[in-house]
């Protein structure tokens, strides 16, 4: 069965993805140019590999790149709330400046301990950088660190949403646009 037959409605298709990635490609690059030190983007691993690839790509400034793990959903759709870091930076981001790179900030748990952890680790500064935001669903409210912004692609509704790096049970990761997926592959 064609993955398209699981996904109720698209919300977010690949071209409006695009363009947004786009434009937080050069929002980033402007306010980063004055910056003497090179930012360093690292993915949060799994769910922002494709929003990494294509953002890096739109970004003008020279950068490095890095992924960092954290577990907190398991194959469930709820947050055990007490995240873990699992798989760790392979760079020194000592006095650099550190975007977070994710697909959704949804309670806000992952982040909140990306941040701490990367504070820990004296980074100048720590903005994030996500595709979609459900601030409805907010449950820790995070503080960025140093010069840190927040850049966000697009608010999303508090549907349970897969593709473009986003998963349900480790599926659907390889759609190239956001959908929302049909009650009966998750129910
Ligand atoms: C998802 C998503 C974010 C996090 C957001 O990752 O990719 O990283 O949850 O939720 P929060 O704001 O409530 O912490 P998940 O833990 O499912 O791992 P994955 O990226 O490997 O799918
Ligand atoms: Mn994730
Ligand atoms: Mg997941």
């Amino acid at each position: 069965m064609s993955l398209e037959k699981h996904i109720e409605k698209v919300l977010f298709s690949a071209e409006v993805i695009a363009n947004r990635v786009g434009q937080l490609g050069s929002e980033i690059t402007s306010d980063f140019s004055g910056e003497s030190e090179s930012p360093v983007f690292v993915g949060v691993a799994t769910g922002a590999c494709l929003f990494l690839a294509d953002l890096v790509r739109r970004i003008d400034v020279p950068i490095s790149i890095d992924f960092i793990r954290v577990e907190s959903y398991g194959s469930g759709t709820v947050s055990s709330g007490a995240p873990r870091i699992s798989f760790d930076l392979k760079l020194d981001v000592t006095n650099k400046h550190v975007i977070l790179v994710e697909d959704i900030v949804d309670t806000g748990n992952t982040l909140s301990c990306l941040i701490e952890h990367l504070k820990s680790k004296k980074a100048s500064s720590v903005s994030v950088c996500t595709l979609l935001d459900k601030p409805s669903r907010r449950k820790v409210h995070f503080k960025l660190v140093g010069i840190g912004k927040f850049y966000s692609g697009f608010e999303c509704p508090d549907d349970f949403v897969v593709g473009y790096g986003m998963d349900f049970a480790e599926q659907y990761r390889n759609l190239s646009y956001i959908g929302v997926l049909k009650p009966e592959f998750y129910m």
